[in-house]
């Protein structure tokens, strides 16, 4: 039912003429700058429909005169990160690993690269960090059983340690003997050595029992771990892999448990050959970011 627009009492404000039964509607003109503001925005929905994608078309959609697309602009971006990328990656290719540490922008790059590469390939058996675990070196210090220059450590990732491979580290399956085992030492004799590394290792040990293993020692075990215990820290015996027997680092265990365990079963730990899984700028990059991990030489 249409009215005649009057006031209204209470508010003073005019009433559009509509009634419902007795309700009467207010006259409230929305605020002139909203208004405005809402044909600005119609006006630029006109103008982004014209210029940019807007409306779906069945399977396509209305393009708009710019041609722009946020796949382009990512299809375009990963382009030109890879294009950086590859940038660096043709220098590591061409240089040694030597050469990219010396070089700032790629020692950056390689690090980088090389702590992923750690971390999804290598930090498994060797900790984050490279810390090690038991049967797995440490790699964040400053003792090699391969060497320690970055030469040796690029060699050693690629052909691995006891692997499958023609150039690898050491010998298949051979590793520190088992003297228990194969009865090239009884119980008493091989308890004997390991009082002694015991107490090289400043340890409580039996003093009897370790100058009886020190002749063990030096009948036995001097050819791979040198006469000092020194091991692979001899600058002789780098391709023996045989570790320093004096070292807060042990890999199987420096307590008579672990000694004995390891005199009597004998251990051979293997490294996966990299260079069958990786390519070789990835191995490079893990060779600069473990040389830098601890006490690269
Ligand atoms: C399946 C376990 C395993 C994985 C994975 C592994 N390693 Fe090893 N790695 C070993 C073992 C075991 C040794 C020690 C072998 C030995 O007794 O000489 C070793 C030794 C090394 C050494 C020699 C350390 C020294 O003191 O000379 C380097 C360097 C090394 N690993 C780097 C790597 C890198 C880099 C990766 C990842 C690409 C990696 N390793 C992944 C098991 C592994
Ligand atoms: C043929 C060389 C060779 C001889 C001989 C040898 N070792 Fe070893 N030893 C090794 C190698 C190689 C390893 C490292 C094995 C590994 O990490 O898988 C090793 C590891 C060890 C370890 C473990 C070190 C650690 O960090 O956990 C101990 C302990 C050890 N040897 C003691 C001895 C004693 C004692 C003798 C003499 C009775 C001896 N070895 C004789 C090659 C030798």
């Amino acid at each position: 039912m249409a009215n005649k627009p009057e006031k209204d009492a209470l508010s003073g404000v005019e009433t559009t003429g509509h009634e419902w039964d007795g309700l009467r509607e207010l006259n409230n003109p929305l605020p002139k700058w909203w208004l405005y503001i809402f044909y600005v925005t119609i006006a630029w929905s006109l103008v982004y429909y014209v210029f940019y994608p807007a409306w779906p078309l069945g399977t396509t959609y209305t393009k708009g005169v710019l041609g722009w697309s946020q796949r382009e602009e990512i299809v375009e971006k990963l382009a030109e990160a890879k294009a950086a990328q590859g940038k660096f990656l043709t220098a590591i290719a061409a240089k040694s690993v030597d050469e990219i540490q010396k070089d700032k922008e790629l020692l950056a790059f390689a690090m980088a690269g090389g702590r992923t590469m750690f971390n999804e390939n290598c930090a498994a058996c060797h900790g984050a960090g490279g810390q090690g675990a038991k049967g797995f070196p440490a790699l964040a210090d400053d003792v090699w059983l391969w060497g320690g220059t970055t030469a040796d450590i690029y060699q050693t990732i690629r052909h691995g340690i006891r692997a499958d491979d023609a150039e690898t580290r050491g010998v298949v399956g051979i590793g520190m003997t088992a003297f228990g085992r194969d009865g090239i030492l009884d119980r008493t004799q091989i308890d004997q050595v390991a009082e002694y590394i015991l107490s090289l290792n400043g340890k409580p040990s039996d003093a009897t029992k370790a100058a009886a293993g020190k002749t063990v020692y030096e009948e036995n075990c001097v050819a791979c771990h040198g006469e000092k215990a020194e091991g692979s820290l001899a600058a002789d015996l780098t391709d023996i892999g045989a570790p320093p027997l004096i070292t807060a680092n042990w890999i199987w265990g420096g307590d008579k448990a672990s000694l004995v365990e390891t005199i009597t079963n004998g251990r051979a730990g293997v490294m996966p050959n990299w260079a069958a899984r990786l390519e070789d700028t990835t191995i490079k990059q893990l060779a600069v970011y473990v040389h830098n991990l601890g006490g690269g030489k």
